[in-house]
């Protein structure tokens, strides 16, 4: 859960952080894929104004109305759309919402949710829904009323991090139908011998089973590889994750595409051809203060990761021809011998802080 509210607050997590490592301009253009109830959006057009645009995405109708009143001031420089974060890519083709200035991620459940009788939570007892969207096929009732017990067991075990897996799921499908959140909860506690520490039994289950009701860790996955292609050079992707499963996703997609060759370390020449699309901006992951998790305990296990977009060589030499055969026409291939056209070539090369201009050229047109 990113965000602390009650009928009137509304305090989204690490907000002075995300306006900071999003480095939020005026006059640019964000994507606020995981709206929720619009703080960190509302956060942004401001510091983004005068000009700022804001394209905000949630899966959850719910949120996207929240968000609509909350960003009332500024609708005329949002644009707010129910859908998954999944479908990043084609929502900003759609819209030609595109190349962007920041890109921020907030997952999880935003306090709405928890609150809500949608199940996401044994605080209140309700229906086992936990879905984002009422599109959705797969309720959390489903999952834990049809699944076989090994499958079960392997979703909490493998969404849950849970080492009591077996046990519970044995518990649940001897006790099923299993309806509502609390019974569920009474369930889990039943198998581990009641509660024990100061986490409910039940958090880890209710965890599993909302990853897997929402397809929590493929969408990112799938969503993060999309907002390359979507940030401009010098633009920002930020992620807030509140467990292990999601951040290490974050980490080890940001690691990799900071990289300039991924082939495995026994391989003596680069075969991959993989080259860095982003350069990290967090070296250590940056978590609230100990001042925000009193203000906001639900703040407590927020980890925040930054990079940045950055040119790869080959996309600096396409930029460089691209700007070349706006100028002069498309270059044809040999032509590169001509002097005057040599003479451009290294021009634009410069202006473009490339330096390794032969290698761009003979790249280009092979000898
Ligand atoms: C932690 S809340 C965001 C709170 C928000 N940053 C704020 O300041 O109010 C996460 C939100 O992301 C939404 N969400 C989670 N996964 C999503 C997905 N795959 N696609 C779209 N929205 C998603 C949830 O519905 C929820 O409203």
């Amino acid at each position: 859960m990113g965000v602390i509210m009650s009928s009137q607050t509304h305090i989204p997590v690490l907000s002075k952080e995300v306006i900071e490592y999003l480095a939020v301009q005026p006059g640019g253009r964000y994507i606020d894929c995981t709206l929720g109830g619009g703080g960190h959006a509302a956060a942004i057009l401001e510091h983004s104004s005068p000009g700022g645009q804001l394209l905000g995405i949630d899966a959850d109708p719910d949120a996207i109305e929240t968000a609509r009143k909350r960003l009332a001031p500024y609708r005329d420089s949002v644009l707010l759309i129910d859908d998954n974060f999944v479908n990043l890519r084609d929502i900003c083709l759609r819209y030609d919402f595109f190349p962007v200035h920041g890109i921020l991620f907030d997952l999880g459940l935003s306090t709405f949710q928890l609150e809500s009788k949608r199940g996401f939570s044994f605080q209140h007892d309700s229906l086992l829904d936990m879905r984002f969207s009422p599109n959705q096929k797969t309720t959390a009732g489903e999952i834990v009323n049809t699944y076989p017990e090994a499958e079960l067991a392997r979703i909490i075990k493998t969404y849950g991090e849970e080492i009591f897996a077996q046990k519970i799921a044995r518990h649940i499908v001897q006790s099923r139908p299993v309806r509502t959140t609390l019974e569920l909860a009474e369930v889990i506690e039943r198998a581990l011998g009641g509660r024990k520490g100061r986490i409910h039994p039940a958090t880890r289950t209710f965890q599993a089973l909302r990853i897997v009701v929402n397809r929590e860790l493929d969408n990112l996955e799938s969503a993060l590889k999309q907002s390359v292609d979507l940030l401009g050079f010098g633009g920002r992707l930020i992620v807030i994750s509140y467990h292990s499963l999601e951040d290490r996703i974050v980490k080890r997609f940001m690691q990799k595409e900071s990289k300039d060759c991924i082939c495995p370390p026994e391989v003596p020449e680069c075969r991959c051809g993989h080259r860095a699309s982003l350069k990290i901006v967090t070296k250590k992951i940056i978590t609230p203060s100990p001042e925000e998790v009193e203000y906001n305990p639900r703040s407590r296990s927020a980890r925040l990761r930054a990079a940045e977009r950055v040119i790869s060589p080959n996309e600096q030499y396409e930029k460089a021809f691209e700007q070349l055969n706006c100028s002069i026409g498309v270059v044809p291939s040999g032509s590169w011998r001509r002097p005057a056209l040599v003479e451009k070539l290294r021009k634009t090369f410069t202006s473009l802080q490339i330096n390794n201009f032969t290698d761009a050229v003979m790249g280009r047109f092979k000898m």
